[in-house]
């Protein structure tokens, strides 16, 4: 089984998708560690053609043991810190509205999909990856909210956070290929003020009743 969560940065995506992987005792999956891979490389090899960078990356997701974050390798490098700054998050973002670079990342992430269950999370998980995912979520929150969540993960200045957030946001939401937007039949959920643990305890209902159909 599938759990799709989609949404912008900052709506509770992540802690909520590793919580819930947690709880259900699935899988979780970063699509957007992938994304900051070769948005990673794209700034080692600015000459280099992003879909190319892609097509070559040798990518790992690590599962961890708890509900903390997965562990990121690139060529066997553990790059998990190297992707959060926020040049990567930038030239993840850039990289993201490449054709190519989406084509390779999403044979990728359905290639690792196809057997178990998982709660995989991105911007087009439930309109491009998975769209027969058994439950779709679309996550939002105040953007205010958000930025002030970012900010207190990076430990940076939520104002700075706040600018960065909208162009990053903009540009997801623009883009000709996939963007940011609710799947058919994707759940809305607004989560600005509400606790993980209520986010979570809604979605595990929601995935409950989608299994029993
Ligand atoms: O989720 P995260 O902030 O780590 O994603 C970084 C960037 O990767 C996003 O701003 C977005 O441009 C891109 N992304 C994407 N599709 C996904 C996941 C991430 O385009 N499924």
């Amino acid at each position: 089984m599938v759990i799709a969560i989609d949404g912008p940065a900052g709506a509770g995506k992540s802690t909520v998708a590793r919580a819930l992987a947690h709880e259900l005792g699935f899988t979780y999956l970063d699509s957007g560690a992938m994304y900051r891979c070769v948005g990673l490389l794209s700034l080692a090899a600015p000459a280099s053609e992003p879909a190319a960078l892609a097509r070559a990356a040798a990518i790992d997701l690590v599962p961890s043991q708890a509900d903390g974050p997965p562990r990121v390798l690139l060529d066997r490098h553990d790059l998990t810190e190297q992707i959060r700054a926020p040049e990567v998050s930038e030239a993840a973002s850039l990289v993201a509205a490449d054709p190519g670079v989406r084509e390779a990342l999403v044979a990728k992430q359905r290639e690792l999909i196809a057997s178990g269950d998982w709660v995989a999370e991105g911007r087009d998980v439930g309109t491009v990856v998975a769209p027969d995912a058994a439950l779709k979520m679309f996550l939002t929150a105040d953007p205010h909210e958000r930025a002030r969540r970012r900010a207190a993960e990076l430990g940076a200045d939520a104002d700075t956070v706040f600018v960065e957030q909208g162009l990053r946001d903009e540009r997801d939401r623009t883009r000709a290929h996939s963007p940011l937007r609710p799947a058919p039949g994707a759940v809305e959920l607004d989560t600005t003020g509400l606790e993980v643990a209520e986010v979570v305890a809604r979605i595990v209902a929601l995935a409950r009743a989608a299994a029993s159909t």
